[in-house]
């Protein structure tokens, strides 16, 4: 954009007009002083992209913007210098910002499956045409983090990265844990309050905490850690019973996502290449730590960097409006020509991390088993993990209802998951469990 450019209104194209786009529709009507004042500029949005043009929409379309179903309308058009993607999905949006970028544009998206999965392409792309591709969105809703990563925290080497970074799965287990609502319930109260993916699977499995994790490890550590070698386990099928175990022991169960070095790979130079254990997991927070109190569809990521110390980011992770001004924010930045700074790294491409198999991490273990009430039970799961090398620190029996035996909790000290497995192999082979054993990780 030339010197003159920098007067006249940032052109825009919205692809997307549902949770996010249309907040972002408010929030360019509410803010305009603001956008003004920061940027010296207006944001005019030209075109608004959907796939239906006779829904009913509750916001208005961004005056002088036309409602269209051709996504060529918005990369032909001369007058658009900017792609806002908030349609989300993988083809349709990766064939739009790929023709946008073609076609000279600068990008702004919080699709985070699409720069997860097929992202490298993308920022190769965006390096080639030397055009912006910013997605502060696409992690953990309202709060700073990609900047924070990309810019912030840049003199410091990144150690551990470990937070809550579904909104939607975080909803879920707050409510069923303070008021005790089925899962099912809260999973619908997350969609009605515009919390979960259009296809909800992504969050209870998930698979969206993993697209996130995917991209701050990309952002923190300059490397490509593949999204399908991620470890990835959700809070489907997700028992009130196990909940309420985990409180009596004095936890809370989140959905976490982490990343950290592990020992002798931590990339520095001379070192082994950097070497990662990473995953998305259940897992029993003590409830005196801060994660164990992210209720609702708050995230937040505590990040232990070399300089800085421990931080902690905690706020919105979900929601029209919370997301919507972390997309402006890209938006204005776009407006005010910052130069491309996509990846937060020099080098144009990242090289493959070293990947620690989830089998070999080490951590406590919470453990339930259901069992005949008979004697020598215990003594026999206890012989099962013992065989696996697997100490236990605590231990309760409740009562059962008479249907499927009684429940055996444990609390273990730290151990690997694959000792985990096997003790749990034996318990199953020598025919003691009535049901499959459920276990989390503790952190
Ligand atoms: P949404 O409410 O389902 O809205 C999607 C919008 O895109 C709708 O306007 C839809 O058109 C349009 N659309 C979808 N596919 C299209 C296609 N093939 N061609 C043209 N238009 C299409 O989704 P959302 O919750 O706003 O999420 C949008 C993106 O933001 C996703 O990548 C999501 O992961 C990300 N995100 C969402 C949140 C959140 O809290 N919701 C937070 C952070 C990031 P119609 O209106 O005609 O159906
Ligand atoms: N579905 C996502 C969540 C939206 O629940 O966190 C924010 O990325």
């Amino acid at each position: 954009m030339s010197k003159s450019s920098e007067t006249r209104p940032l052109g825009v194209a919205l692809a997307g007009f549902g949770t996010v786009g249309s907040g972002l529709g408010r929030l360019l009507v509410e803010n305009a002083d603001i956008i003004r004042r920061r940027t010296g500029r207006d944001v005019a949005v030209r075109a608004v992209l959907v796939r239906d043009a006779h829904k009913a929409r509750e916001v208005p379309l961004p005056p002088g913007a036309v409602l269209t179903t051709d996504p060529a309308r918005l990369v032909n058009d001369p007058g658009i210098d900017v792609l806002v993607e908030l349609m989300g999905g993988i083809d349709a949006a990766r064939g739009i910002i790929s023709a946008a970028l073609e076609h000279g544009k600068h990008v702004v998206t919080a699709n985070k499956a699409l720069l997860a999965e097929d992202g490298l392409a993308l920022f190769r792309l965006a390096r080639r045409k030397r055009r912006i591709l910013r997605y502060e969105a696409s992690v953990a809703g309202a709060i700073p983090v990609v900047q924070a990563l990309k810019e912030s925290l840049v003199g410091n080497r990144i150690e551990s990265l470990m937070g809550i970074l579904n909104g939607t799965s975080n909803y879920i287990l707050s409510e069923m844990t303070s008021s005790g609502v089925e899962f099912g319930e809260a999973l619908r109260q997350a969609q009605e309050l515009g919390f979960a993916e259009a296809d909800p699977t992504l969050d209870i499995d998930g698979h969206d905490a993993a697209h996130k994790l995917v991209l701050l490890i990309r952002l923190a550590w300059g490397v490509d850690y593949p999204y399908a070698a991620l470890a990835v386990r959700g809070i489907r099928g997700m028992a009130a019973l196990d909940i309420r175990f985990a409180r009596e022991f004095g936890y809370r169960i989140k959905l976490i996502g982490q990343a950290r070095l592990a020992a002798g790979g931590t990339g520095a130079a001379g070192d082994a290449p950097l070497r990662l254990e990473a995953g998305v997991f259940p897992a029993l927070v003590h409830h005196t730590f801060l994660l164990a109190r992210v209720g609702g569809a708050y995230n937040a990521l505590r990040v232990d960097a070399n300089a800085a110390g421990p931080l902690f980011f905690h706020g919105r992770g979900a929601g029209s409006l919370p997301t919507a001004g972390a997309v402006l924010a890209d938006l204005m930045a776009v407006a005010r020509e910052e130069r491309p700074n996509n990846t937060g790294f020099a080098e144009s491409e990242l090289e493959r991390a070293a990947i620690v198999p989830p089998e070999d991490w080490r951590s406590p273990y919470y453990v339930r088993v259901m069992v005949e009430d008979t004697p020598g039970v215990l003594r026999d799961i206890s012989g099962c993990m013992a065989a696996e090398g697997i100490s236990v620190a605590q231990m309760i029996q409740k009562a059962g209802d008479g249907t499927s035996g009684v429940p055996l909790v444990f609390m273990t000290h730290e151990t690997t998951a694959r000792a985990m497995s096997g003790a749990l192999g034996r318990a199953a082979d020598a025919g003691l469990l009535r049901e499959p054993a459920v276990y989390y990780r503790v952190l």
